[in-house]
């Protein structure tokens, strides 16, 4: 079959959109891929979390609503889900959070704890953000699991008594010693100290020094967050 000069320029146009069109679309999902730490073909290891009963799934529901309206410096949901595990899998019955924020850690704890029948003790300095944090642990069910303690955490965690099974330092990050110092004692053998924003333009030296010279205790940093047992 022969085409005019016209059709073969109309084919010729044709033809360069669609493959301008499978490059655009193959880039967009390299691109996409990247985004999320993967290059196209690599197998994908994590998916999101998935409520097991009622209870989880307001929850889960409630967190995603912080994450899209009331976000303020919380962890990211993958941190969330980490601190769940390791309350559940550890059977933490006494938990205690610096930095309260929104209630976001706090729910994630919460879903532990609910396992475990354990409770959480979470401090925050800002009343907004506790009234926040209040009704977000409301929605979610979880009021009679975790208590927020308003005001200086610096001075009021001196009230606490222990055993501690976890404590979590995402308050203040100059302020992680003194809570170091004042937790330490109360923390049973095999307890966690877990602080976020542990990398290397964030962290406190003199935490990281308190927290990998003293023999009696183990530390790992795995994602931005320390992970410290009690031996
Ligand atoms: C990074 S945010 C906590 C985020 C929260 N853990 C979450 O993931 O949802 C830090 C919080 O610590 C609070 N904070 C800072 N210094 C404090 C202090 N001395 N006592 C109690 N809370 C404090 C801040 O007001 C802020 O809300």
């Amino acid at each position: 079959m022969l085409l005019t000069t016209n059709q073969t320029q109309q084919m010729n146009t044709a033809v360069t959109a669609i493959v301008t069109l499978a490059i655009a679309a193959s880039l967009a999902g390299f691109a996409d891929a990247q985004q999320r730490g993967r290059l196209p073909g690599d197998v994908e290891l994590e998916k999101g979390p998935l409520g097991a009963d009622d209870f989880e799934k307001n929850a889960l529901a409630v967190l995603a609503s912080i994450m899209e309206n009331q976000r303020y410096r919380n962890v990211p949901q993958h941190d969330g889900r980490l601190l769940r595990i390791l309350a559940e899998t550890t059977g933490a019955k006494n938990v205690v959070e610096l930095g309260t924020s929104t209630g976001y850690s706090g729910i994630w704890f919460g879903l532990a704890l609910k396992k475990t029948n354990g409770k959480l003790t979470t401090y925050e300095i800002d009343a907004e953000r506790a009234a926040t944090a209040r009704e977000n642990f409301k929605k979610a069910g979880m009021e009679d699991l975790i208590t927020i303690v308003e005001g200086d955490a610096h001075k009021e965690v001196a009230k606490l008594t222990g055993p501690i099974d976890i404590v979590f330092l995402d308050a203040d990050k100059e302020g992680y010693v003194d809570y170091l110092s004042k937790l330490l004692p109360h923390i049973r053998t095999g307890g966690l100290i877990i602080a976020h924003n542990i990398n290397p333009r964030m962290a406190d030296p003199a935490y990281m020094e308190a927290i990998t010279t003293n023999p009696k205790l183990e530390t790992v940093v795995r994602g931005g967050m320390s992970i410290t047992m009690k031996k």
